[in-house]
């Protein structure tokens, strides 16, 4: 994340991210598959994912967390298919959702409701009811006035609401500036200094279950310590509650772990368990994380085919048929997936090349690498580290549309989501029978 387009790219192209992907005679390899055997059969750009890269991770991550006692609840924003969701499932995750949406894919993931925490800051009338109804394990409550819908709505619908307070710290993350969330003015939580009077309003009244305090200062931290930081203050307003007799049972500690987007290795997580333990560990509170990136970044690959070089300046300019809408990440934040060749050609001089993909638009941009292989037309190429935030994040701006996902699980591949098509965009601008009769009793 700390990359800019305007830098470099200089990940060597043997420096793969986890060892789920690998070149074998001078193929590239996901698991035991060959990428170029499965772009033969998936058209050009695809989402590609490891199950087995999924499964490592969550389990060290699992393990390196066992003595803090933490459950670990995946961030679904940051890959939200719903046979990634069911496979997290399957090693016991819980999820984190964000929309109405995202719980829907949750539920038909078939992850337990228990095992559900609903964070964002714009929660609908429609979304809490629903939540409540399926009966989730908690709301995290970003505001006062979000408090008093929920109240209202479990009233109406005759449900207990479970919250937590999201508390904004104000701990600087020292991420990207677009994905800070814990400092003082930002949009998120409620300040800290406020929680104490709410929380204890909250602990008195009618239909709420009040179950303790929820924390996430931002996404893709490279550097553990603010997390140091923004869980000491936790744990001190967590002691104040206490000592005016407020019951504070369960601490949801939020996500952020980054991903070096160089080597794919991220921050220590048996690191990142020792300040959990250090901070908040003696207040025997049930624990949550919610990581995302870290858990599915590494497992993901873009697929794409070279459309056409051109000369631009001093570069080499390769056009190809994954574009912003796809991997929206470059353009958004100015970060840039490390370029892998699907088959290492012979001529092993390094190149440089902008990449760039066919929207129209200049920051439809992947950035410039100085060390990939000779590229021709045809040839097909990986962005690597996408699996969080990719596919996730796309649309079909320029009408294009959303790409196929594939999960590879050993010597076998699934396709886990059909590309969109454009009767699938058109259908949803079709006139339906409704709007015939509307649009006909206007005329009239
Ligand atoms: N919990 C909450 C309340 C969040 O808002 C987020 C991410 C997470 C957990 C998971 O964070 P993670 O472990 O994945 O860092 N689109 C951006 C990232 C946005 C993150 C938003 N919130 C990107 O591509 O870098």
């Amino acid at each position: 994340m700390t990359n800019q387009n305007n830098q470099e790219q200089t990940t060597p192209l043997t420096a793969l991210q986890h060892d789920s992907f690998g070149y074998l005679n001078g193929e590239l390899f996901v698991e035991g598959l060959s990428l170029a055997e499965i772009a033969d059969k998936v058209p050009t750009p695809f989402y590609c994912y490891s199950a087995a890269s999924i499964r490592n991770a969550y389990t060290l991550l699992s393990d390196r967390l066992e003595p803090t006692g933490a459950s670990i609840c995946f961030a679904v924003k940051a890959s939200s298919n719903i046979s990634v969701l069911r496979l997290l499932s399957e090693l016991g995750s819980g999820m984190d959702i964000v929309s109405g949406g995202e719980l829907e894919r949750a539920l038909a993931a078939g992850v337990s409701p228990s095992k559900i925490v609903f964070s964002g800051v714009g929660k609908t009338r429609a979304e809490i009811a629903r939540a409540l109804k399926a009966g989730i394990q908690q709301i995290n409550v970003e505001s006062c006035a979000e408090l008093e819908v929920i109240r209202d709505v479990a009233r109406n619908t005759g449900c207990r609401a479970s919250v937590v307070f999201r508390v904004n710290p104000d701990v600087d993350a020292q991420t990207h500036a677009k994905i800070s969330t814990g400092k003082k003015g930002d949009k998120f939580g409620i300040a800290i200094e406020d929680i104490p009077d709410i929380y204890a309003k909250a602990a008195e009244a009618t239909g709420l279950d009040v179950a303790g305090l929820a924390v996430h200062i931002g996404s893709q931290l490279l550097d553990l310590s603010p997390y140091r930081a923004a869980y000491h203050r936790l744990a001190t307003l967590v002691e104040a509650l206490r000592s005016k007799g407020l019951s504070v049972p369960r601490l949801d500690l939020g996500g952020g772990l980054g991903i070096d987007y160089h080597l794919g290795v991220g921050p220590d997580v048996g690191e990142y368990s020792i300040i959990i333990q250090e901070t908040v560990g003696h207040l025997g509170c049930e624990l949550t994380v919610e990581p995302g990136r870290w858990l599915v970044g590494p497992a993901g690959m873009l697929v794409t085919e070279v459309l056409y070089l051109k000369e631009t300046g001093d570069r080499v300019t390769a056009i190809v048929d994954a574009a912003m809408n796809d991997l929206m990440r470059p353009a958004l934040y100015g970060a840039i997936h490390p370029v892998l060749p699907i088959k290492s050609c012979d001529d092993h001089a390094p190149y440089a090349y902008n990449i760039v993909g066919p929207v129209c638009e200049t920051s439809d941009a992947f950035g410039s690498y100085c060390n990939l292989p000779k590229l021709h037309s045809g040839d097909r190429i990986a962005f690597a580290c996408a699996g969080a935030y990719g596919a996730s994040m796309a649309s079909s701006y320029n009408s294009r549309d959303l790409v196929a996902e594939v999960l590879v699980d050993g010597d076998r591949f699934r396709l886990i989501r059909r590309r969109q098509t454009i009767d699938d965009l058109l259908a949803l601008e079709k006139p339906t029978p409704m709007e015939h009769a509307f649009l006909r009793s206007r005329d009239c």
